[in-house]
């Protein structure tokens, strides 16, 4: 191709990857309202395996959520469905990132419990299709998600609040080779999708007494983008007075979540998508790894929890599934239910949680036959809830 026709493709492409956005735009700014979940006559909860380890944790998530809510089962408040079908070999098979029927039934349902799935990427045995993760945040309209990081020993007490709709994962999977030397990806942040992670920032903080939200991002470099992402918080923060507005690159907080003195200063961080994914993941890894944090992904419809960590194909492919750890699908269930507006419930598994996990730890999880299977483990935190 000649650089007229190089220009040309190029545009085309750019365009229709531009009215996509517009498009969203318009839909986001629509919908204005929350899912009020004391109207609803029964709130249905869909139980979404993944793979790899993911049905294999997600199975305990299941059997404890039906042991704290079984009452509500019985009086017809809460009903459970199991949703087959999101696994690698059907993605792939379809060329999918989430199969028609699985997200047709994952849509009529209010709340979702979900194990890990596969990501693919180039290079790997998979075709190279959009995360599942990413596509079912993008089709439920799961704008925030929320991961909380603590270590009351070391006075960390940490809520992130990672944009999930934007950012550079907007368009992650449609990128574009202007030719076989230029590659481009994209990054979009939009008013609305920035204000609706700020506003849940700052009204998390309100609700829960803390004085400060810290923003990060680069704006310096990445001016226009993360710029508005910052501009936003800072004019948000001006609605709410008692708390104080931090603004960190995300660099140097990547620094300074390891400087002992100057972390237990953060309380609520507010980040751009993919700045999000990845400090999430330094910040778990202080309370012990990936495996002991669960995440919230809320939407004004819909909600959706599931473990910050990945499918670990490896552990099945050893056989280990069995020995995986579920503390991060329990973690993510305590969330689901204070989001259903079960506190009492939540704050029981959540003190059962720790109990297990830091105190008591009668049984331990290695990973391996060495520890406690997930099935054992999840048991023992129904013993422990039970004497609670
Ligand atoms: C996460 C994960 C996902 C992400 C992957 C699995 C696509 O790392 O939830 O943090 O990048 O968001
Ligand atoms: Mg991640």
């Amino acid at each position: 191709m000649n650089r007229e026709e190089i220009l040309k493709q190029a545009k085309e492409q750019f365009g229709k990857l531009v009215e996509k956005q517009l498009d969203r735009n318009e839909k986001i700014k629509a919908d204005k309202d929350f899912l009020d979940y004391d109207k609803l006559d029964k709130i249905i909860i869909g139980i979404v395996g993944g793979d790899g380890i993911g049905p294999a944790i997600t199975a305990e998530g299941h059997r404890v959520l039906e042991f704290l809510l079984q009452d509500k089962v019985e009086s017809g408040k809460v009903e459970f469905r199991v949703i087959e079908g999101l696994t690698i070999e059907r993605r792939a098979a379809e060329m999918k990132a989430i199969p028609d029927d699985v997200l047709a039934e994952i849509k009529q349902c209010h709340v979702i419990l979900k194990g890990p799935t596969t990501t693919p990427r180039s290079g790997d045995k998979w075709p190279n299709i959009e995360s599942a993760n990413v596509a079912m945040r993008k089709e439920l309209d799961l704008f925030a998600n929320i991961r909380p990081v603590k270590v009351p020993e070391k006075g960390i007490d940490w809520t992130f609040f990672r944009e999930n709709s934007e950012g550079s994962y907007a368009l992650g999977s449609d990128g574009i080779n202007i030719t076989d030397e230029v590659a481009f990806d994209f990054c979009v942040a939009t008013t609305e999708g920035s204000e609706r992670i700020a506003r849940a920032a700052f009204d998390y903080a309100k609700k829960t007494g803390k004085t400060k939200v810290t923003a990060v991002t680069k704006a310096n470099v990445v001016k226009t983008t993360d710029g508005k992402f910052l501009n936003t918080c800072q004019q948000m923060q001006k609605e709410y007075p008692g708390i104080e507005l931090d603004d960190w690159y995300i660099d140097i907080m990547t620094a300074k979540l390891i400087d002992e003195k100057r972390r237990t200063g953060f309380q609520v961080l507010v980040l751009p998508n993919l700045y999000g994914d990845i400090l999430t993941d330094e910040a778990a890894e202080f309370q012990g790894g990936v495996g002991t944090a669960g995440s919230a992904n809320l939407g004004k419809r819909y909600a959706m929890f599931e473990a910050i960590h990945g499918s670990a194909p490896r552990m099945v492919e050893e056989g280990r599934d069995k020995y995986a750890d579920p503390c991060s699908v329990l973690r993510a269930c305590v969330m689901l239910l204070e989001h259903i507006g079960e506190v009492e419930k939540a704050a029981k598994l959540e003190k059962a949680l720790d109990t297990c996990m830091y105190t008591e730890k009668k049984l331990v999880i290695t990973g391996r036959d060495t520890g406690a299977t997930c099935s054992e483990f999840a048991d023992y935190v129904m013993e422990t809830v039970k004497k609670l």
